[in-house]
């Protein structure tokens, strides 16, 4: 049985067959419809989400399964303090695959040891959201064409964004891949990534100024200041509007640069950036959805050999 609580749980290979298989669901909805009739999804959600939760409800959904779970920890026996072990030993009597996600870092590893069902790490505290990075991947593959060569800016909340340490953690494993991380200094980069990047040798600038590190990027990967994970609200009013792409900042870009962001923007991203054709944040949120799907059928050793089936 495997479970996934960061993007290297799997390798590059693994990663490859995966992306491609979200690309043929992409373009053969149909052929997988059925794949996972009879087979239940858990979705265990301690903290809020729009897109993670419900993107991989609508993947087992558009797989032909059903899902359980609950959407917060009010609604559950969480609330009367019962132990993640315990509620997902309870959640593998009744469902196949559980997408877990959690305000602490490690939960759904803790879940996963206690599991008798695949767990997926749908977010935890401000660690790992190794979905986030499958969806991401699957967009700059889809967009870029590739997923090496690659100057990558990432901007914002670089500190507690876990997209973006999960990002990297993947990343790093092509070739000629460098990035630009943009951020106050109060949000750089945690030193256990740094670390990371140095030991990897991969090539990486820190800078605080967006406009001067536009020029030259593959790809703006812009985020959230993350507010829940602030120990006071003066910090976080302090922080949340430094960086705020607009069309005339936007200008200063190369014309084929990508603008990414996991979502929910508050207000890093103008609504005048939206119409961009560079702009790809929507996009990349329906990408969520195939490579959910795609990882679904992995963890669940679910091939689907079929053609596609002829309309009658
Ligand atoms: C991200 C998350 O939850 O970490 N959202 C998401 O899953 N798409 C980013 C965020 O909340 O800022």
């Amino acid at each position: 049985m495997r479970h996934l609580m960061s993007p290297m749980d799997l390798s590059v290979e693994e990663l490859y067959d995966l992306l491609d298989l979200a690309s043929d669901i992409e373009k053969n909805p149909d052929k997988y419809s059925t794949a996972c009739k009879g087979k239940k999804l858990a979705s265990a959600f301690y903290e809020p989400s729009t897109r993670t939760r419900l993107s991989f409800e609508a993947a087992m959904l558009n797989l032909g399964g059903s899902v359980i779970g609950f959407p917060s920890q009010d609604v559950s026996s969480v609330s009367k303090g019962e132990s993640v072990a315990d509620t997902i030993r309870i959640l593998s009597c009744y469902a196949d695959i559980c997408a877990m996600r959690h305000p602490k870092e490690g939960a759904p590893m803790v879940a996963a040891q206690y599991s008798g069902i695949p767990v997926i790490n749908a977010g935890d505290g401000g660690h790992q959201h190794p979905t986030q990075t499958l969806t991401d991947l699957l967009t700059i593959r889809s967009l870029k064409g590739r997923l090496d060569n690659l100057t990558i800016g990432l901007c914002g909340d670089l500190k507690f964004g876990r997209t973006v340490h999960s990002l990297i953690n993947a990343l790093i494993r092509y070739p000629n891949v460098s990035f630009v991380m943009i951020s106050p200094p109060e949000l750089k980069l945690p030193g256990y990534m740094i670390e990371i990047l140095e030991k990897t040798g991969v090539k990486y600038t820190q800078t605080v100024k967006l406009d001067d590190a536009m020029d030259g990027l593959d790809i703006l990967y812009m985020t959230r200041v993350q507010r829940e994970r602030f120990f006071n609200e003066e910090d976080y009013v302090r922080m949340k509007d430094f960086y705020i792409l607009n069309k005339e900042k936007l200008s200063l870009a190369p014309e084929d640069m990508l603008v990414m962001h996991p979502l929910p923007r508050v207000n890093e991203i103008a609504v005048d950036v939206d119409d961009d054709p560079r702009a790809v944040y929507f996009k990349q949120a329906q990408y969520g959805v195939y490579v959910r799907m795609a990882l679904i059928l992995t963890l669940l050793g679910i091939e689907v050999t079929s053609e596609v089936k002829e309309n009658a």
